[in-house]
């Protein structure tokens, strides 16, 4: 993400969640703003400022040099909420900036699978995968660490290039680059 950005570019984080990936745009020089609508999760955040509010309804005075809509965010089921998150990256970009986004790549709807891997002594397990439609995927996933676990159960979305490319159409926007091999990461502009 940092190489696809001038250095010092200004970051609108939308869904910051607890600064997993604010903590390390600020360490390579970035100022962060970070939205997120879970107070609980922005309280853990130091050093960026924190907008508690929804993605869909954000409206800052201020225009970033970047908005990063990361975190599979896109993968949204919900339609009309996916287009208001759109629309929100293209208002509160500065007029040269860039959208940077994150979905899931491209062979991930259809290739995967349950799985257990420890990292950092968390451990993350994908469990009950299941494929309603041929675009959807549903899944736990759970973390364990010292004896206690957390899931989360999502369904997300396929976008695949053309419906993404026609949706930031829809809200001004167009894709400049794709970032990674599995096209997961991607950079637009106006
Ligand atoms: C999976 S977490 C990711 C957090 C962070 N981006 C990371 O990678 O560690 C998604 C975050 O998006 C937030 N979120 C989900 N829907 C939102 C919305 N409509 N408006 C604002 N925040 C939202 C959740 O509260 C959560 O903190």
């Amino acid at each position: 993400m940092h190489a696809a950005v001038p250095d010092g570019a200004t970051i609108v984080e939308l869904g910051a969640g607890a600064g997993r990936v604010t903590r390390g745009l600020l360490e390579l020089g970035h100022e962060v703003v970070a939205v997120d609508e879970s107070p609980e999760m922005l309280a853990h955040i130091r050093g960026a400022r924190t907008i508690c509010a929804s993605i869909e309804t954000l409206s800052l005075a201020e225009r970033f040099d970047v908005v990063l809509l990361a975190s599979y965010l896109v993968n949204e089921t919900n339609d009309s909420l996916r287009a208001s998150w759109l629309a929100a990256c293209e208002r509160q970009l500065a007029p040269d900036g860039c959208v940077i986004v994150q979905r899931h790549g491209l062979s991930w709807f259809d290739r995967a699978q349950p799985y257990e891997r420890v990292t950092g002594g968390i451990t993350l397990r994908l469990r009950e995968v299941s494929r309603p439609t041929p675009d959807l995927l549903a899944a736990t996933m759970e973390y364990e660490h010292d004896g206690r676990r957390w899931t989360h159960s999502y369904t997300h979305c396929r976008m695949d290039d053309d419906r993404l490319e026609a949706e930031l159409a829809r809200a001004g926007l167009r894709v400049d680059s794709y970032l990674t091999d599995d096209r997961g990461w991607l950079r637009a502009r106006r």
